[in-house]
């Protein structure tokens, strides 16, 4: 087996495991030099870094560019690479093709959403470790109830942790749950031998995601469930406005910033 999925699967039980998006190279060294154990290249790079409402305009072709880039700063840790939109619905075959240019592009895996058992079979028979996403779905949110908690009643706990069980069996080595209440998390976390990472999920799973412009504060939706370590958003304005002024002022460029002639 792949080592990093072999490292990360033997992270169940014994030590949280750390992952955040990253979508280009700088951000990706710096998060791997903070101590994450996985960058995910997610699609929410359609919202963060694209400036669309959601997740479904982002292509197989965006995915490549911003995967290649994080795969290029990455030096030990895992990057997982998400698949778009209607890069796996369409069947196993396309799931197989899609996932391999991802691969090449540099990812040690990639993630899909929603129980796709037959694609996660076939993406882990050619050799292509697989991430599940359940719980909050992006990806199909507007057809199946909104971005709202999953897994609030006995029902639904019971839909997930069937759902967590069959990407489980297809193969899949390490699961999301996104915006499943608590306990849900909990117990299907307790119940998988593969672990589990929460985005919004409490603190059962196995490991923690956060997008790196909410945990960052860069960009403006305050969500519930994210905890925010910076707020890059008011420095970076800051910085903007310090060097405007200096601009104006005529305080920059420098001499120090300034190249002399060599003689007279
Ligand atoms: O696209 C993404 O960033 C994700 C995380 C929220 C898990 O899928």
């Amino acid at each position: 087996m792949h080592s990093r999925v072999s490292e990360i699967r033997n992270m169940k039980g014994t030590k949280k495991i750390v992952a955040v998006t990253a979508y280009d190279y700088t951000m990706a060294s710096l998060c791997e030099e903070g101590g994450a154990d996985i960058l995910l290249v997610g699609d929410s790079a359609g919202m963060v870094v694209l400036g669309h409402p959601s997740t479904i305009p982002v292509t197989m072709d965006h995915m490549c560019l911003f995967t290649g880039a994080v795969a290029r700063a990455r030096k030990g840790c895992m990057v997982v690479a998400d698949m778009p939109f209607m890069s796996y619905q369409t069947g196993a075959a396309d799931a197989v093709r899609n996932a391999g240019r991802l691969v090449r592009e540099g990812a040690d895996a990639v993630k899909l959403e929603g129980p796709y058992t037959d694609a996660i079979r076939a993406m882990a028979a050619a050799g292509i470790p697989v991430m599940g996403h359940i719980g909050l779905q992006p990806q199909s949110a507007s057809l199946s109830g909104g971005y709202g908690v999953r897994g609030q009643t006995a029902q639904e706990a019971d839909t997930l942790l069937e759902e967590a069980r069959a990407i489980q069996e297809s193969g899949a080595f390490c699961i999301v749950l996104e915006k499943v209440a608590g306990p849900a998390a909990g117990d299907i976390t307790d119940s998988l031998h593969i672990p589990t990472i929460g985005i919004g999920s409490g603190p059962l799973c196995d490991g923690q995601v956060l997008v790196v412009h909410d945990m960052l504060g860069m960009y403006p939706a305050r969500l519930r469930f994210v905890k925010r370590y910076a707020s890059l958003s008011e420095d970076i304005r800051q910085a903007v406005s310090a060097y405007r002024d200096d601009v104006e002022s005529g305080a920059f460029p420098a001499e120090e910033h300034t190249f002399p002639v060599r003689d007279g």
